[in-house]
């Protein structure tokens, strides 16, 4: 396993260990958390799966998919959960989520940077996506803080608390990032 660890000015990815399913729990089990996302509050068994999963992720060779904790620069306790998989042809598809205590500081449009840092500098992909609910207006500015392009909708996506919702899809190539000072990328799989 090739350890993955970009950092920003203030926030940092690191690989998910079990002792983090408590303050994953806080975000992904919380309703306002999850009010937009394509899957309803997780129970703690659930999040312990995701918990397995991550850390079994990060072990297969090639690997495809990095399920990050997101802290603060210099602590250890998760504050927010980074998905990038890899899909054919050099691209990507990441998603996110912050603990509500810690919206609204600029840390969202940071952990969008550190998986552009992850996707571009360390696994050097070509483009990167990401999907939201039509609702979510959070999201919607922090893709495109971050510097990606609306591409359009996907119509009826994802089948979530019982109807089909379409996504806003969002995308950046490589050459269109332009990364934040401050940020720090470990090298790629090969180094
Ligand atoms: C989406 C999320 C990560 C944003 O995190 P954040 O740290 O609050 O975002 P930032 O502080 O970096 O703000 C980025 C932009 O979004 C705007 N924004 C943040 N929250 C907002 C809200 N509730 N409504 C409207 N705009 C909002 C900010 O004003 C900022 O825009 P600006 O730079 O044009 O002024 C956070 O709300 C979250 O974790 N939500 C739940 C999970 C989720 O929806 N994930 C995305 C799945 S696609």
């Amino acid at each position: 396993m090739t350890p993955v660890h970009p950092a920003g000015p203030r926030l940092a990815l690191r690989e998910v260990e079990p002792e983090d399913a408590e303050a994953l729990l806080a975000i992904y089990g919380d309703p306002e958390a999850t009010r937009h996302l394509s899957f309803e509050p997780r129970t703690p068994a659930q999040v312990e799966l995701i918990i397995d999963r991550s850390i079994g992720s990060a072990r297969e060779d090639p690997r495809t998919e990095y399920c990050l904790a997101v802290t603060r620069l210099g602590e250890h306790r998760l504050i927010g959960y980074a998905r990038l998989a890899t899909e054919p042809q050099q691209a990507a598809t990441i998603g996110f989520a912050l603990h509500p205590a810690e919206w609204g500081k600029g840390l969202g449009t940071e952990t969008v940077h550190l998986l552009c840092a992850l996707a571009f500098n360390t696994l050097g992909l070509h483009r990167i996506w990401a999907a939201r609910s039509p609702l979510n207006e959070a999201s919607a500015r922090t893709l495109l803080r971050a510097g990606m392009t609306e591409d359009g909708r996907i119509r009826d996506h994802v089948f979530v608390r019982g109807a089909w919702r379409d996504s806003i899809t969002y995308s950046i190539l490589e050459h269109e990032w332009t990364a934040i000072d401050g940020l720090k990328t470990s090298p790629g799989p090969g180094a």
